[in-house]
């Protein structure tokens, strides 16, 4: 088993995010680090019937929420608070999220708020929130104003990443994830995006080809703690996002309001990539970006990812999308702009 340590020292709080290979092993880990407390596992319905990871856990014990991004909201908290308040929760419980990037927000965000808040353990079950919403401590909901608009920083007790969940995913998934790994390669290390491009080919070659889905899954679970280090490295920084941690919102800004102009029909990854290639484009225009080929080398790896990097809306839609972004300093729309692999910028709209 891999670990990997995270530290925030301005708050004295760290953590482990552990890597185990299948459920066997992840349900002992959760017994032992529920250590006898009184707790609730949320889900969505989809891990629920998709994945045999609750076979053995009373159903009464579960919060059973609604699959997708349109049910990231305050009906939903409601949800998980009633039940904590049904199954006598307090604070010396841990709520533990088995789910993708939207349980995984609204439960920390739940047990933020619960009581003024309670531990939680996450245990992600997509890419995406393996490689990043399951680390990091960023907690919230949507409102008709916009993504993520309320929330809370709490950092988890524990994040466990088990490779089995990867099985169930459909294939979009796997894509949604690849998108945040590519983000934190043009971030952090011109190695790990070395890495994402010899996948990348091999991915184009075996899966889009021959279709060898466990060969895929081993070596993307393979390249998920490198990938993660690269969060972790920022949140240690900065916390709060107060200077680099911006950095991770590479792509976001375009990307929230596409996803949001399309009605979530695109999903947060693959919007993300549509606004990493935005932003590259943005940057090239403003003779901030170094060479033409990091936009080659970028290009290449979201296009043998399979992943279309075409904008379907006009700017004027996406800066009106944009107004309640809370990517704004001083009244402006930040971007991140791409100055090359390794290394970004902070820029306006
Ligand atoms: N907190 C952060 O730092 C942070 C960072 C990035 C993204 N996010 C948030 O994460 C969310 C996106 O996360 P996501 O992409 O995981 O979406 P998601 O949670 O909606 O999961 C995607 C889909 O996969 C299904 N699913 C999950 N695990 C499965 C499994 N093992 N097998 C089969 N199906 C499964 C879900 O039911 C859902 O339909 C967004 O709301 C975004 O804002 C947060």
């Amino acid at each position: 088993m891999k670990t990997l340590h995270i530290s925030i020292d301005q708050k004295k709080i760290s953590y482990e995010i552990d890597f185990l290979e299948n459920f066997s092993e992840l349900h002992s880990r959760i017994l032992s680090e529920i250590a006898g407390r009184n707790h609730v596992f949320v889900t969505d319905e989809n891990v629920f019937e998709k994945t045999n990871f609750f076979t053995n856990i009373p159903k009464e014990k579960i919060v059973i929420l609604p699959a997708g991004e349109e049910y990231k909201n305050w009906e939903s908290i409601t949800k998980i608070l009633d039940k904590s308040f049904e199954m006598c929760l307090d604070r010396s419980s841990v709520v533990i999220a088995i789910g993708g990037g939207v349980i995984g927000d609204m439960s920390g965000f739940a047990s933020r708020i619960f009581m003024r808040g309670v531990p939680v353990i996450q245990v992600p079950t997509t890419l995406l929130s393996m490689v990043d919403s399951s680390v990091g401590g960023k907690t919230g909901i949507d409102t008709k104003h916009g993504k993520n608009l309320i929330g809370a920083f709490h950092q988890p007790e524990k994040v466990l990443c088990c490779k089995q969940f990867l099985q169930t995913l459909e294939f979009v998934e796997l894509q949604n994830g690849l998108s945040e790994m590519v983000k934190h390669g043009i971030l952090g290390s011109e190695d790990h995006f070395k890495h994402l491009e010899n996948f990348s080919e091999k991915f184009k070659e075996n899966f889009l080809e021959k279709n060898n889905r466990i060969e895929i899954e081993n070596a993307v679970f393979s390249l998920v703690p490198e990938s993660v280090s690269i969060k972790k490295n920022i949140v240690q920084q900065d916390e709060q996002e107060k200077g680099v941690r911006g950095f991770l919102n590479l792509g976001h800004t375009y990307g929230h309001a596409m996803e949001l102009l399309s009605n979530f029909e695109i999903p947060h990854g693959i919007g993300v990539a549509k606004g990493i290639w935005q932003s590259v484009i943005e940057s090239e225009k403003r003779g901030i970006l170094q060479n033409d080929i990091d936009k080659k080398r970028i290009e290449n790896v979201f296009s043998n990812f399979n992943i279309s990097l075409e904008n379907p809306f006009s700017l004027k839609e996406i800066e009106e999308a944009m107004v309640h972004d809370k990517k704004k300093k001083d009244g402006k729309i930040r971007l991140i702009l791409v100055k090359k692999i390794g290394e970004v910028e902070y820029g306006n709209l």
